[in-house]
């Protein structure tokens, strides 16, 4: 079995895709560049690639399709980058991966603190000698309701973690699980019940934009939003203005709209063309980070192997978890 994988970190996951194909004794070649147009042509002679967040169009799909591939997986949870339906309908396959979800859940508990206790200035003050305690005053977590938006993996997770902290919990989700001591509520009434949400939900054509001027319109006054999922579920412009006039007192986001091509690579001598990235970076009450929760040495394990198991999964023919179509 031939895989070529793309966008492949020499760092981190070079070592696992060396010890994976040692141990399944498996045919891997890897590059470094991240998946074009361009570089289609790399993967000749391999049934299976394996990619990262980068788009994939219609256009490459019909390449790989030219070349003989017959499986793509992308070594993320979220396959938002791959257009499954157009793949489906000319017959190559697409599979995602799947890892622990401690470490976005972690990450997004520690984004909630962070946003409650007014972290962002607290560091960007003491890293000038500025000492002072005026306008640094932060909320308990144990005082907030929280609204869970996306119940699956992840959600839960969180929800896990933030029971030893004693806030109400709430959650809205389209196919609704019974959790303990959650609450389950209909979207408009989360907004407008809870005061700090959290985004855990997949980025689909009906959730693209959920919160939006009129989401945000029913938050109660001074609400936090933290962002681990996808940046598309919100608009980046609505929630901009929700921070200028008060209504969001902070929110802390992994991701944001646009980021494909900034996120994980150096674009200091760049003029980045991201206008609402550049506002919101400079609020001292927004934190954002470089969809980087999910950034553990467990983590990009997993990544790696679970995708690999998915082609293994394939070439045996039999059940297969991580396929999507
Ligand atoms: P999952 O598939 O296990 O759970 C998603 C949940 O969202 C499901 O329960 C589903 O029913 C629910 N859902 C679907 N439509 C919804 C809607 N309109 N409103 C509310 N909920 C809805 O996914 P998982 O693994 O928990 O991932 C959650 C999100 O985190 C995804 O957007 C994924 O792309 C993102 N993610 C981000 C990472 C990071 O590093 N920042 C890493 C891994 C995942």
């Amino acid at each position: 079995m031939k895989i070529f994988a793309y966008g492949c970190r020499p760092y981190d996951e070079m070592s696992c895709f060396e010890k994976y194909s040692s141990l399944f004794g498996l045919d891997v070649k890897c590059t470094k560049q991240s998946v074009s147009e361009d570089n289609i042509y790399l993967a000749e002679g391999s049934e299976y690639v394996s990619v990262l967040t980068n788009p994939i169009t219609d256009t490459m799909l019909d390449s790989f399709k030219s070349i003989g591939v017959k499986m793509i997986g992308t070594r993320t949870v979220g396959y938002d980058h791959i257009d499954c339906k157009y793949a489906k309908s000319i017959g190559i396959k697409i599979s995602n991966s799947s890892y622990s979800p401690d470490a976005v859940a972690e990450f997004t508990l520690m984004l909630s603190l962070m946003s409650l206790r007014n972290m962002k200035r607290i560091i960007q003050r003491s890293s000038i000698n500025d000492f002072t305690l005026k306008g640094l005053r932060g909320c308990n977590l144990s005082e907030r309701k929280i609204g869970v938006i996306g119940t699956g993996t992840i959600g839960k997770r969180y929800i896990e973690l933030l029971k030893g902290f004693g806030c109400e919990i709430y959650a809205y989700d389209p196919s609704p699980e019974e959790i303990e001591g959650v609450i389950y509520l209909p979207l408009k009434d989360l907004f407008s019940t809870c005061d700090l949400f959290s985004l855990h939900a997949p980025l689909r054509s009906g959730t693209r934009h959920m919160i939006n001027s009129s989401s945000l319109a029913l938050m109660p006054e001074g609400s936090v939003i933290i962002n681990t999922a996808r940046g598309g579920l919100i608009d980046s412009n609505a929630l901009i203005d929700a921070l200028n006039e008060g209504k969001i007192a902070a929110c802390a986001l992994d991701v944001i709209e646009d980021e494909f091509d900034l996120y994980y690579y150096n674009r200091k001598a760049d003029v980045i063309n991201n206008k609402p990235l550049a506002i919101l970076r400079d609020m001292p009450n927004v934190i954002i980070s470089p969809h980087i929760a999910f950034y553990t040495s467990k983590s990009v394990d997993d990544m790696v192997r679970n995708c690999i198991q998915a082609f293994i999964n394939d070439e045996a023919g039999g059940e297969n978890p991580f396929r999507i179509v």
